[in-house]
């Protein structure tokens, strides 16, 4: 009986809410209507254009004195790259100046924290703990919503499998099925409870769609990919971004089968607009609508302008061509009003649900700003989700962790000292805030060590460039350690947007440092800095021990060393596969077998593989270390056999059999062996992570049920074919431990 008031209770709460949530909606939708009646049609134009404020750009800048004017005469909708109260203050200042004072959007790169720095997103999908990455999210948005900033162009949930391309730092790897959770976790993440609440940001789910297979791996260049391929794996994150609740969407640069993103109505219209029922609005990428001519799809800005509207691109970043032509196309009856209604409605629904309307200085109170920027706990988070970012890629003879007791450390690289680089691509620089508050890798490690300790200190070299000055003061310093970390990597802005690079090796003469630290016999762990998967096989195959470290933002140094000295166990897993060379690029785990698949290295007769290189990665899709070792024993199905309609339960139990508590990713991965479609070799299909300490064991569940079976086929409808599946669980896509298989019936 008790249970039944419970439940009616609960049920009743239900109800109340989602009608509340209802009444809201329906009030905002005439809120929207109301204002809609009563603007002209330049100012509805108006509310379509975004326009770069002064601070700092990604794109090239128009200039225009006549910012403050236009927003006056309600030209205007919404800025990008303004930040802090005081300034988005300004402007909001400036915008109620207007005849129906409808307030700015403020937009803003806020990709991985705002002054609270982060690891960069493809350094914390390592973690696959979604929890934390959803963690780092809000905390973001909270700091950027109290600097007077609504909407973040994030998360860029582009699968990318060619690490050529610069951007594969801003993602989550290479898999749909980690990149469609993790998508899902940092829209929550940044958007919070509710977009009315003072700390939620909208988030931007980018870029709309396939801009991570651009061909050669060179940024903004043009994607050839078959429907399929689109749907299986490249649209799932953005499904799940809809999902997930996100508020905009952004088109991409580039073009897909010739016909640019932003101009794709199939893409825009058809499927977000249309089959996912997306009530949000979508931003063009920066001047990407004028773009358009140089890719050849459109004469001029007024064909650009006729076309992007046409397919569903809402705002126009940058490039102006709403502002000069649509109302032109208007008057020669080319666009309906009723198109730009539709855009106007969704920008003005956002602005009312966000609550500018009934405050358009919402976001700017310099109190809040204050304290959310200079929050301890934000700082504690960042430590903790960069430790879970770091992956241990090697560790012979168990070389990690290090004593905390060790007499002398000789810390050398060009990475050890800077302050900024630890940041990685997309940081912000807050004018007027202290944003340098970072825990530099020296500092992080004299933070760690007591007096026992002689930390001694050599650069070695510089990231880039061929000079071998600072060999022997580096090998000098090492001769009198009883360690040496060595820091060496990337830039932080050698990947990023417009960071194609053809050669991924580690720059400069990094690792002919190594090898001259190496002939002193010393025990050496490396530190790799990337943005990126690089490509290293001298240090892989002769350092004993191999932390990759992305790039971990503020506690970055902090976290380095809870990692080093065993503080923090690692459990970071790679969501992108490591080639050997660049030749191997594009390599995922989840291919097809081919008619003659190559199962190892040593033979090359007529089949699919490499006369020069191997067919195997260097590290694969879910590879990462731990101090402690897991065992997976047990696994047990709770059927062989399954209607379509049913699921099965698959049990397995890991044990800690090592020396150290732990984390351990569980991967469970699915091949269907016969499809009217080939199926990938295999496929992750759900994961768990678990800490186990010394000596525990649990049992992990999986459910399979349909959805996890199924796949696009030939008229790209969602099925489940019945046949047989191998079922394979791992701790990686290559160390799987334990197999079985099963039917499905129909
Ligand atoms: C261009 C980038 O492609 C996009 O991701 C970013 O949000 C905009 N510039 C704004 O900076």
């Amino acid at each position: 009986m008790k249970k039944v008031v419970i439940y009616i209770s609960v049920l009743l709460i239900a109800v109340i809410q989602l009608s509340n949530v209802t009444a809201q909606q329906k009030s905002i939708k005439q809120k929207v209507d109301s204002v809609l009646r009563s603007m002209t049609l330049e100012e509805k134009i108006g509310q379509l254009n975004q326009y770069n404020d002064d601070w700092k750009a990604t794109g090239p800048v128009t200039v225009d004195n006549d910012k403050a004017n236009q927003i006056r005469k309600g030209q205007v909708g919404s800025l990008l790259n303004c930040l802090g109260t005081e300034r988005t203050r300004s402007w909001q200042n400036i915008a109620m100046q207007s005849r129906l004072k409808i307030p700015l959007l403020f937009g803003q790169d806020v990709i991985h924290g705002y002054k609270t720095t982060f690891p960069i997103p493809l350094a914390e999908a390592c973690s696959w703990d979604l929890d934390a990455m959803q963690l780092s999210a809000r905390i973001a948005a909270t700091e950027a919503s109290a600097s007077g900033i609504h909407w973040t162009f994030a998360p860029m949930v582009d699968i990318a499998r060619d690490p050529r391309w610069g951007r594969v730092m801003e993602g989550a790897g290479e898999d749909p099925y980690l990149g469609s959770k993790i998508a899902y976790a940092r829209v929550k993440g940044f958007q919070g409870n509710k977009l009315g609440d003072v700390n939620a940001l909208m988030a931007c789910a980018k870029h709309f769609a396939a801009y991570g297979a651009a061909i050669g791996g060179r940024d903004y260049n043009s994607v050839d990919m078959s429907d399929r391929m689109l749907w299986e794996t490249y649209l799932p994150p953005f499904k799940a971004a809809v999902d997930a609740g996100a508020a905009t969407f952004m088109n991409s640069f580039n073009d897909i089968n010739g016909v640019p993103a932003t101009g794709n109505k199939y893409l825009q219209r058809d499927i977000l607009k249309g089959k996912w029922g997306f009530k949000g609005f979508v931003v063009s990428d920066w001047g990407s609508i004028g773009e358009m001519i140089n890719h050849g799809n459109v004469k001029n800005e007024y064909e650009a302008a006729l076309s992007a509207i046409t397919a569903g691109s809402d705002m126009d970043m940058e490039s102006r061509c709403y502002k000069k032509n649509l109302v032109q196309l208007v008057k020669d009856k080319k666009v309906a009003v009723a198109l730009i209604d539709d855009a106007v409605k969704r920008i003005l629904t956002k602005k009312f649900e966000l609550g500018l309307f009934d405050d358009p200085f919402k976001f700017c109170d310099t109190e809040r700003e204050r304290q959310a920027l200079n929050n301890p706990e934000h700082a504690k988070a960042a430590r903790a989700i960069a430790a879970k970012s770091i992956v241990l890629l090697k560790n012979q003879n168990n070389l990690l962790p290090l004593s905390k007791n060790t007499r002398t450390i000789a810390f050398i690289g060009p990475l050890v000292k800077p302050l900024r680089q630890n940041k990685g691509f997309w940081d912000i620089e807050i004018p007027g805030i202290d944003s340098n508050f970072i825990v530099s890798q020296w500092e992080g490690l004299q933070n760690k060590l007591g007096t026992n300790t002689t930390l001694l200190y050599a650069k070695g070299c510089n990231i880039e460039g061929t000079t071998k000055d600072g060999f022997a003061e580096a090998v000098e310093i090492a001769k009198q350690a009883d360690v040496v970390i060595l820091s060496i990597g990337e830039r932080r802005d050698m990947s990023g947007e417009a960071k194609s690079r053809s050669m991924l090796n580690i720059p400069g003469v990094q690792e002919d440092l190594l090898a001259a630290l190496l002939a002193t016999g010393k025990p050496i762990v490396v530190l790799i800095n990337a943005g990126r998967p690089l490509v290293f096989n001298y240090t892989a195959d002769n350092a004993p021990a191999i932390l990759y470290t992305w790039w971990l933002g503020s506690e970055a140094g902090n976290a380095i060393a809870d990692v080093l000295f065993g503080d923090y166990n690692p459990s970071a897993k790679l969501p992108i596969t490591f080639p050997v060379s660049v030749g191997q690029i594009p390599i995922y785990y989840s291919h097809f077998n081919t008619g003659r698949p190559a199962t190892n290295d040593n033979s090359h007769n007529y089949n699919s593989s490499y006369n020069d290189v191997s067919i195997f990665p260097k590290y694969e899709f879910g590879y990462g270390l731990s101090y402690t070792d897991f065992q997976y024993s047990n696994l047990q199905l709770s059927k062989k056999k399954m209607k379509v309609n049913e699921e099965i339960e698959v049990i397995v139990t890991i044990t800690n059999t090592g020396k150290y508590d732990g984390e351990e990713v569980v991967q469970l991965y699915l091949r269907d062996k016969v499809g009217s479609i080939a199926r990938p070799v295999k496929e992750l299909k759900d994961f768990k992570k678990i800490k186990l300490n010394i000596g525990e064991s649990k049992t992990v569940k999986f459910i399979i049920g349909k959805e996890k079976l199924s796949f696009y086929n030939q008229q790209l409808q969602w099925v489940v074919e019945p046949g047989d599946f191998d079922l394979m669980i791992g701790a990686s896509s290559r160390d799987i431990r334990l197999k079985d298989n099963f039917e499905v019936v129909k």
